[in-house]
């Protein structure tokens, strides 16, 4: 009997395939579907804020510049990550991101904990002109941000969309959005989201 069904599937393509098909699911399914439902992947850390409005066009400086390339946001669960860049992430630091960064490419350091790691004028040396704080370093000038205006009327079109994806935003944090980055620039809304990242858990090192 068993040699007759296995035979049945190998000679029945078809019947391999919606086989195939209904395994896969099945498994996917399993994996998938409890972290919709888990507390620890679908709220945010204890304390967690979700961004500014400043930090959140600081955000979208950061995909426009495609420091995602070069950065990861993502700290393993391994000792020679959480020596250097403190505690390893966690699924609740990320559910306001929309899009996560979390990256695997790291031609940089990995930035999920740098928020405070450095003064903001540090990093505005740094963004300038990284060559002249790291001698070493190979990452590319961000001139531009010094001088560029955010744009302050898109502010708050992005929170209430943010809102849309389940980032809890009040109305008045979306009402007075546009007035909260009015006159910044682009380089000051990078650096106040860089100084965010990681800091709903506290550095345990
Ligand atoms: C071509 C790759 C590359 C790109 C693109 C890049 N970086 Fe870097 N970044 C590096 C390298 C390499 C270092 C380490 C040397 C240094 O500190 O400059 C670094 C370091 C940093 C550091 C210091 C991290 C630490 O813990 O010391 C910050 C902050 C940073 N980058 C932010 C950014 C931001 C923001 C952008 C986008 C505007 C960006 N980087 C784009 C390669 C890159």
């Amino acid at each position: 009997m068993r040699q007759f069904t296995h035979d049945l599937v190998e000679r029945n393509i078809g019947l391999m395939l919606v086989l195939v098909i209904l395994t896969i699911s099945v498994g996917g399914l399993v994996e998938i579907v409890p972290l919709f439902f888990q507390k620890s992947t679908t709220q945010a850390v204890q304390g967690m804020q979700p961004y500014s409005a400043l930090q959140l066009l600081g955000r979208d400086v950061y995909l426009r510049e495609g420091c995602y390339g070069c950065h990861s946001q993502m700290i393993r669960p391994f000792r020679a990550e959480t020596e250097r860049y403190g505690h390893y992430s966690v699924a609740g630091e990320s559910v306001y991101d929309h899009p996560f960064q979390w990256g695997s490419k790291r031609t940089g350091p990995d930035l999920a904990r740098v928020g405070g790691r450095y003064s903001d004028n540090w990093h505005r040396d740094h963004l300038t002109d990284p060559r002249s704080v790291v001698p070493e370093s190979n990452m590319p000038a961000y001139p531009w941000l010094l001088t560029a205006q955010v744009d302050a009327s898109s502010a708050a079109t992005k929170l209430r969309a943010m809102k849309m994806l389940g980032v809890p935003y009040t109305d008045a944090q979306i009402a007075s959005a546009a007035q909260d980055v009015e006159g910044k620039k682009e380089m000051d809304a990078l650096i106040a989201y860089l100084q965010v990242l990681g800091t709903s858990i506290k550095n345990k090192n």
